[in-house]
């Protein structure tokens, strides 16, 4: 049996012409966007950063594949699911900038940073590895497992807050200056503690300069800003595809570059006698029709285009943050620098550092405000509230934020 690829790849699917979201700007083509996700109308929602979205013709598209592959089952994937999945592949190695055999799919950005952390075989005892303390919790444990693995030194270092590019930059240089045993970094592109984004291309060719090799968190830059892999100039990086590319939960990617292969390990589990990069994630079985539906998730972006996306998510960002910037009692963490942020921002009430003032805070925003957010903890200078817009957000739920927060400074 043929896939019906007008389905498969969902273009058919679209219920607008690609033209009329085209050089989408006006605030009714927003609106219009907005509309194609069914969001809970119970609270604002401005914690999208959990995970992504699907909108409606992507959901239309997962439920139309797990419909295929639960009747078809082995009948459709012995046959020719993997030339299926071969296309969904190099759909994504298209929209990343990369070459087909430099990607491979994984469940999730924990499953493809793993694979990197675990399996880079470039240590040996007496190195070091660093990381800082926007890192995501589970890499940062990835991190510190190999004190016991490979016999190395765990670097740590806070982030400089207020960050600028510049200070970001410095801060890394001086932790390479003053630790000349270092090998390998972890580096997070976007944070999720407060969306601040990485000179990622800059701290590669310094680290690259040093003979450091950097492995990258995109977990929430791929698809939130404009950009495609070899931008960020590392050789090895983990991304997931259910945040900001809005595909069905569980799916994400691996890139290595191709002439890196050599650094990771096959996963153990792998018996195909394959050498290339599908060998270094062994996942089993994995949930197939949301592997599938990815390229109708890359199309719905595509038609809106990565460059308005990012300037529609920064816009609904400055649209709360820029009332609020100056106002005493609130701290925003997250700087205005155009490079350093995207759709995520964080924020506290001045002082007001510990874990629980923050569960507080987000407490009063859902129950007082009916606005949905989340605090975070894990930053060097005390825990936050993280506001997540999306391309689900409508202009007037951020303006509801600010009244919300103006409220609660005063
Ligand atoms: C920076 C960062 N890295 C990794 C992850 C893990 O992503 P996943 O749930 O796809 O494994 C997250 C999830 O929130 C994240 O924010």
């Amino acid at each position: 049996m043929e896939v019906d690829r007008r389905t498969m790849f969902g273009a058919a699917a679209l219920p607008f012409a690609a033209g009329a979201l085209a050089g989408a700007a006006k605030a009714s083509d927003w609106g219009t966007i907005a509309h194609e996700y069914d969001v809970t109308r119970e609270i604002i929602q401005l914690e999208h950063g959990n995970w992504g979205m699907m909108p409606r013709p992507v959901l239309q598209a997962y439920k139309a594949m797990a419909e295929r592959v639960n009747r078809d089952t082995s009948y459709y994937a012995r046959r020719s699911m993997v030339q299926d999945l071969d296309q969904v592949r190099a759909k994504v190695a298209e929209a990343m900038g990369v070459a087909f055999e430099e990607i491979t799919l994984t469940r999730n950005a924990t499953e493809a940073m793993k694979a990197l952390i675990l399996q880079y075989n470039r240590l040996k005892p007496g190195d070091a590895v660093l990381y800082a303390d926007l890192d995501y919790g589970s890499m940062q444990a990835c991190m510190d497992s190999l004190v016991a693995s490979r016999g190395v030194r765990v670097v740590k270092i806070a982030l400089p807050e207020p960050a600028t590019r510049q200070n970001l930059i410095e801060a890394y240089a001086a932790a390479f200056g003053a630790n000349p045993d270092l090998r390998m970094v972890l580096l997070t592109h976007a944070s999720h503690r407060t969306g601040l984004i990485l000179p990622i291309a800059e701290i590669a060719a310094m680290a690259r300069q040093r003979g450091i090799d950097t492995l990258v968190d995109a977990a929430h830059s791929v698809g939130q800003l404009d950009f495609r892999l070899p931008d960020l100039r590392a050789d090895f990086i983990g991304m997931n595809l259910h945040k900001w590319i809005g595909a069905p939960l569980g799916v994400g990617a691996l890139y290595i570059r191709k002439d890196r292969i050599g650094a990771i390990d096959p996963d153990p589990a792998e018996d195909s006698g394959r050498t290339d990069i599908v060998a270094r994630v062994h996942t089993g079985t994995p949930d197939y029709a949301a592997q599938l539906t990815v390229p109708t998730a890359l199309e719905f972006l595509e038609t809106i285009g990565a460059t308005q996306r990012e300037v529609r998510l920064k816009s609904l960002r400055d649209r709360w943050v820029r009332p609020l910037r100056d106002v005493p009692q609130v701290q925003i963490l997250t700087p205005d620098e155009p490079e350093s942020y995207g759709a995520i921002t964080s924020f506290r009430l001045r002082g007001r550092t510990s874990h629980d003032e923050n569960v507080e805070l987000a407490r009063i925003l859902l129950e007082h405000h009916r606005i949905f957010a989340v605090h975070r903890d894990g930053l060097a200078s005390g825990s936050c509230v993280r506001i997540t817009p999306a391309l689900a957000t409508h202009e007037n739920e951020v303006d509801r934020l600010v009244e919300a927060i103006r409220e609660l400074a005063s």
